[in-house]
């Protein structure tokens, strides 16, 4: 079972999990992309069923998860992946509403979740992995909802880890870096990144759903058997980057962006002459646009 298997990583994970051999069931709120997800997976030889139901409403998770039951007769994986994102608005903007939908679908929305999975894995045992973000340990300015949502998701693993041992259930967070959905998305976009987005990741570029797929596919299988109650950082090795804003990161991120060493060796000539005093960067850039 996934949540939010419609689009973006939930759809990538669920069509990894076909692949692997598993049947797959995509529990998600958006019903006509989770149809059209459905039979994309169908065409490429997946056996899958869609239920809608929102996470977040504990009625709606117990009797879709009836329902997926009834049709496969076991349910051995559960992936929490279903979230939503948070408009960005300073802290005294905020309101409860907005924080209360963020919390209640990506944090309770995992609870709920795992605690009506619980009830038909615990006969054969299996795994839950919980999507969780490198946000649960780094911030952007004005993301409280969804950062403390992310946080819990991780605290909440660990804790599920230690009650369901006993029903030889693993449980396992993931936590994505910068993910690029565009592809998954229905339709499929474009991709909107520049070459810093890549470049800024030690890896060499921003994150894909399949980055994502991949790791979970390995917690799900038995080969994980000794995998439970962490969390897994998959990040192109952004949160292991010490960054100081130095000249030379500056000039790095110049070039990037420039895609011209030339240029980027003439504004440190300019660079060094300023500060020597031998010229205003001010009056050469002015120079530069007059005689434009
Ligand atoms: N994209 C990233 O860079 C990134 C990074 C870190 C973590 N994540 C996490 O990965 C997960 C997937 O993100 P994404 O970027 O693929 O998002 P997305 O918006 O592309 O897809 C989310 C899916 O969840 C469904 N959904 C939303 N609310 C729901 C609800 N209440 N009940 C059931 N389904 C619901 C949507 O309909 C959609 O199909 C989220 O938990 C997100 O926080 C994403």
């Amino acid at each position: 079972m996934v949540t939010g298997g419609a689009r973006g990583i939930g759809a990538a994970i669920a069509y990894r999990l076909g692949l692997e051999g598993c049947r797959v069931a995509v529990i998600d709120i958006d019903e006509e992309a989770a149809r059209y997800r459905i039979e994309n997976f169908e065409r490429n030889g997946i056996e899958a069923m869609y239920v809608r139901a929102d996470v977040s409403v504990e009625e709606e998770v117990a009797k879709a998860m009836d329902a997926i039951y009834r049709r496969y007769s076991s349910i051995n994986v559960l992936v929490n992946n279903a979230g939503i994102g948070f408009s960005g608005r300073e802290l005294e903007e905020q309101s409860y509403d907005e924080w209360r939908r963020v919390i209640d679908v990506n944090l309770t929305g995992v609870w709920i979740c795992s605690k009506h999975a619980v009830r038909y894995m615990k006969a054969s045992g299996g795994a839950i992995v919980n999507i969780a973000s490198t946000r649960a340990v780094q911030s952007e300015p004005n993301t409280e909802p969804y950062t403390a949502s992310k946080g819990g998701i991780v605290a909440l693993t660990h804790a599920l880890a230690v009650s369901l041992a006993k029903y030889r259930i693993r449980v396992v967070a993931v936590s994505p870096g910068w993910i690029d959905t565009s592809e998954w998305q229905i339709p499929p976009r474009e991709s909107s990144l520049s070459p810093l987005d890549h470049q800024w990741h030690l890896a060499g570029r921003v994150g894909r759903p399949e980055d994502i797929a991949a790791i979970v596919a390995f917690l799900a299988s038995d080969e994980a058997a000794w995998i439970t109650g962490v969390n897994i950082v998959v990040d192109g090795g952004v949160t292991s980057k010490m960054v100081y804003m130095d000249e030379n990161t500056i000039f790095t991120s110049l070039e990037i962006l420039l895609q011209d060493r030339e240029i980027v060796e003439l504004i440190k000539t300019v660079v060094e002459k300023s500060k020597r005093g031998e010229t205003s960067i001010k009056d050469r850039i002015r120079g530069i646009i007059d005689s434009n």
